[in-house]
């Protein structure tokens, strides 16, 4: 069940309509399945929201009819909505359902709508005669979504929290011997345990030298004394995803291993104490990354420290180094994401620690509740 109520809802489409005077638009049409499941509580792999002052309308073939019934029968039903049935053509029923509204120009999610899609939109409106002008609109909802309201961050507090016991399962199941992708298994068979609807993202169990590959997967590689092995998991409850990363070494390992597990331990939570509202999202990256720079350990942190975590695993806010196609933004309390620096040394070993945490007004909550000391197995 999704666990946003429709009041949550109705707060979400008030937001997003202080949006359409930014964009000078009648009316928004939403695709991204996500968004639309965001604004809607509709769950599928089809549907187009078109969202207007006064109504919203959400355009379902046959397979979600009785679905989003029900659901508008329901505590989460969707305020103001309008169940439009798409005979065929999900594209001709939209030009239908907007030339029946009466708008004239519209706003669409212009990261998540294809160039042949908006030309055919574009041309078939003009061969039906229709005065349509569209007007791309960027990261409208996602926008959005960077604060998390009490219903999300309820649902992601619950997502984190069960990550525990998953984590004690996944130390059980590392030893030396045990092949990847049999430790991935049971963390798996964990997750599903703990009550996971399914994982967020391929389970990477990565050790020895595979660790060094910061999105490896599982593979046949038996652990073995020695080894640091990256555990890189997180589960969808309720929609909302948990991510955590936690490196374990199998029995004793080298003192080069161990000074790159404190270099990255040391960074992780030199991020996490910098995150306070107003704080930039590329200074928390700068307190993790200066600290394994002033190590030596610089080139082997390639990528950012972190990402919004809630629908999706990886949403805004990122948390980079200054890049132009990512603005920095000013933290605010609200927002959730996770703090996972790492330093990657190819062909010898590699250390990520991953957390998930939300900014509050002071500082932020650590929603994941696993240990960060190195734990040898
Ligand atoms: N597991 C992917 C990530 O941590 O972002
Ligand atoms: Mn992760
Ligand atoms: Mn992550």
């Amino acid at each position: 069940m999704p666990p946003s109520t429709t009041a949550f809802l109705a707060a979400r489409h008030a937001r997003l309509h202080a949006a359409f005077d930014a964009l000078s638009v009648d009316a928004i049409v939403i695709t991204h399945p996500t968004n639309i499941r965001y604004l809607s509580n509709h769950i599928g792999s089809a549907g187009i929201l078109v969202m207007a002052p006064d109504a919203s309308h959400l355009l379902v073939d046959f397979r979600y009819q009785e679905a989003v019934q029900q659901l508008q029968e329901s505590e989460m039903s969707c305020p103001g909505l309008r169940v439009v049935a798409v005979p065929a053509s999900y594209d001709e029923a939209l030009l239908g359902c907007l030339e029946e509204i009466g708008v004239s120009t519209v706003g669409f999610e212009a990261d998540h709508v294809s160039v042949a899609k908006h030309e055919w939109w574009r041309k078939a409106a003009a061969g039906r005669g229709l005065a349509l002008t569209f007007r791309a609109g960027e990261r409208v909802v996602e926008d959005l979504r960077i604060i998390k309201d009490a219903a999300e961050i309820a649902a992601l507090r619950e997502s984190a929290r069960r990550i525990g016991p998953v984590a004690q399962a996944a130390f059980s199941a590392a030893r030396a011997g045990v092949v990847e992708r049999d430790v991935a298994s049971a963390i798996e068979s964990a997750m599903r345990a703990a009550g996971y609807e399914r994982p967020a993202f391929d389970t990477i169990v990565g050790s020895g030298p595979h660790s060094a590959l910061p999105h490896y997967r599982a593979g046949d590689r038996m652990l073995a004394r020695g080894d640091l092995v990256v555990l890189d998991f997180g589960g969808v409850l309720d929609g909302y995803c948990s991510d955590v990363t936690r490196t374990v070494a199998i029995g004793p390992i080298s003192s080069e291993a161990r000074r790159i597990y404190d270099a990255v331990h040391d960074a992780q939570r030199a991020a996490i104490a910098a995150v306070r509202p107003g704080v930039l999202t590329t200074a928390v990256d700068a307190a993790a990354r200066d600290i394994l720079e002033q190590r030596g350990l610089g080139p082997a942190f390639g990528h950012g420290t972190g990402h919004g975590l809630g629908l999706d695993v990886h949403e805004d806010p990122r948390v980079t180094k200054p890049r132009t196609d990512v603005p920095a933004i000013p933290l605010a309390p609200g927002m959730v994401f996770t703090i996972e620096p790492g330093a990657y040394v190819a062909g010898f070993a590699g250390v990520r620690i991953e957390d998930d945490v939300l900014v509050t007004a002071t500082g932020c909550e650590i929603l994941t509740n696993v240990p960060t000391e190195l734990i040898t197995l």
